[in-house]
């Protein structure tokens, strides 16, 4: 039986999803919280491993779709169920609504394909709440500087495609997603999100 809250923070590339993860888990934290940061791909070592292969090599498209899967299998199995299932909160920078938006919407693999797939490796073990945060590529992108990896270079039509992705998603009750704002303040983006979660406890 889960018992703990799982949270997903999802967005494109630049939206501060990162900062939020760390600014909300100590907030938390600070309440008495038992919160898991982690992030995807990764957020175990295993896991890990996979995201760097992801990041060095230049990867068809359907590889990289069974990484980003076999990385959250193994996340999810040893991190985020043995922490739901002792009661923590969980709050992860991406998880499988990013696959859906990067390889479903954004790449040329069946949509169809990547719903399945990505249901086959999470089982029942989806977010309780995903919080998106809304900010168009061409700001997001910008604000990357040089800290860019092969993804954020492929281009702002794939981009435009990721974000009109996760807009889509939004719409459907069934993602159980919350959208943010994401040209608001760090300090306003952090009190929307906790509030949201808030009233969602
Ligand atoms: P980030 O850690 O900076 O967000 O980078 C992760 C990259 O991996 C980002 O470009 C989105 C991409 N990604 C996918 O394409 N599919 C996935 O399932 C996940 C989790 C991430």
């Amino acid at each position: 039986m889960k018992k703990g809250l799982f949270i997903s923070i999802e967005g494109g590339e630049g939206t501060g999803k990162t900062t939020m993860v760390e600014l909300l888990t100590k907030r938390f934290r600070t309440e008495g919280i038992e919160v898991v940061n982690t992030r995807e791909p990764g957020g175990i070592k295993t896991a890990e491993a996979i995201r760097n292969n992801i990041f060095e090599f230049d990867l068809d498209e359907k590889t990289d779709l069974l990484l980003y899967l076999a990385a959250r299998r193994e996340h999810l199995l040893h991190k985020i169920y043995p922490a739901l299932e002792s009661g923590k909160m969980v709050i992860s920078d991406r998880f499988y609504l990013s696959t859906l938006a990067y390889q479903g919407y954004a790449s040329n693999i069946d949509i169809e394909v990547v719903k399945m797939l990505n249901s086959f490796v999470c089982d029942k073990w989806l977010p309780d709440l995903n919080i998106l945060i809304d900010l168009e590529p061409e700001i997001g992108l910008g604000r990357k500087g040089d800290d860019v990896n092969r993804f954020d270079l492929k281009g702002l039509n794939f981009h435009k495609k990721v974000y009109q992705g996760y807009k889509e998603m939004a719409k459907d009750p069934t993602y159980n997603i919350k959208i943010v704002d994401g040209r608001l303040s760090i300090n306003e983006l952090e009190n929307q999100m906790y509030n949201i979660i808030q009233n969602f406890m």
